[in-house]
């Protein structure tokens, strides 16, 4: 049975057999002229067998794929992208189908929001980071120079369709960093799914058809009372001041790239440090949990060379003020408080406390 979550937008379909995608398009058929399927090198061959199957009437679509990994979530990705579709004579009834990770749902949906000034699309997750998050919520974009998302609209699919078997072909590592947002959700909103997180050692084995469900329920609630980021969605940024920064430095240092959940989980290490200083939150916790993550994800060491650039990225940041750098801290589990505006020296302490670790 599909659990179906529903926004002013759109739905989202929780459904492994992916049957409501092929009774949605079905029952759509006159909306659209054609199909094509956006996916990368490893959706392409992981992804798209299972789908073709399950949803028959895709297998008449064109598969526009592009590389694999956040170094090619670019303009120049996305311009190939645009000519292909031109080429193609897709036209403003065509429908863009996206299969993959955040980076293809992120790249298709800001494709699909400006060519011919907007055509449709929809999102089929298939990692758990992009299940958990980066599907839903409306958000698209490309990076810039590496900086992340510089470039992106806030754009609706028609539908998110999500399967939970795509996960069974998702390398170990992309699984568990897809684990540092879901850990993200837990301190942001329920401690009760950090009381399951931290009685449990994080396996491929898990049952994540219930992160994945839990995690679609928070976001939905969060974005769909402040679509355009004014105010509390802000606080879905948690972990993210420093992990983006992080991200954006090992990928622009090409040695070892972290992932994006894995860097949101070093991330939320330095902000529960920066939320035990300034918003009060409660020591034993902030060790407890910064300990979980240090036996689940690897570290990406830093050292005091390092402060200056990553603090550099901080500042492109979309969300600062025009001298400090804008967090989300947490008062407790549950109780996170955005806009803190914080000067870098204080950001320095957090980022020497976590180089020592
Ligand atoms: N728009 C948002 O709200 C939002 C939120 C969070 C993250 N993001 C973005 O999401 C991106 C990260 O997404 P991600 O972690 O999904 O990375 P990703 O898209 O790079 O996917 C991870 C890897 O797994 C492979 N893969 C995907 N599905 C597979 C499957 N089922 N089987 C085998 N291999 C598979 C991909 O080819 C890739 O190599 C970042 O760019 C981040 O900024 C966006």
């Amino acid at each position: 049975m599909a659990e179906i979550i529903e926004n002013s937008y759109y739905s989202i379909y929780i459904d492994n057999s992916l049957q409501t995608l092929a009774l949605y398009l079905d029952q759509n058929k006159a909306n659209f002229s054609k199909y094509f399927i956006l996916v990368d090198e490893n959706t392409h061959t992981q992804c798209i067998p299972y789908l073709l199957a399950q949803v028959k009437v895709l297998q008449e679509a064109s598969i526009l794929e592009i590389d694999a990994g956040e170094v090619n979530k670019t303009l120049k990705t996305a311009t190939g992208l645009w000519e292909a579709l031109l080429e193609n004579e897709a036209d403003r009834k065509t429908l863009l189908i996206n299969l993959g990770g955040g980076i293809v749902t992120d790249m298709g949906g800001f494709v699909a929001s400006v060519f011919k000034r907007g055509i449709p699309f929809i999102n089929i997750p298939t990692t758990l980071l992009g299940q958990t998050d980066a599907a839903i919520g409306s958000k698209t974009g490309v990076d810039l120079a590496f900086a992340k998302n510089q470039i992106g609209t806030f754009a609706h699919p028609l539908g998110v369709f999500i399967s939970t078997t795509f996960l069974k072909k998702l390398p170990e590592r992309e699984l568990l960093s897809g684990m540092g947002e879901v850990l993200k959700y837990a301190l942001i909103d329920s401690e009760q799914l950090w009381n399951v997180l931290k009685n449990q050692e994080l396996n491929p084995k898990m049952d994540f058809d219930v992160f994945v469900n839990e995690c679609v329920q928070i976001k939905n609630n969060i974005v769909e009372k402040d679509w355009y980021e004014q105010g509390r969605r802000k606080i879905l940024n948690f972990g993210h001041t420093i992990g983006h920064a992080l991200e954006s430095y090992s990928m622009s240092k090409g040695s070892r790239s972290i992932l994006h959940g894995e860097a949101v989980a070093l991330g939320i290490i330095m902000e529960l440090y920066l939320s035990a200083k300034l918003a009060g939150f409660n020591n034993e916790i902030q060790q407890e949990i910064q300990q979980y993550i240090l036996d689940n994800f690897a570290l990406y060491p830093i050292d005091k060379q390092d402060f200056e650039p990553l603090i550099s990225l901080m500042r492109k940041d979309k969300k600062n003020n025009d001298s400090n750098i804008a967090f989300v801290l947490l008062e407790d589990i549950g109780k996170p408080i955005y806009d803190q505006f914080i000067s870098e020296d204080v950001i320095i302490n957090a980022l020497k406390y976590y180089a020592q670790l």
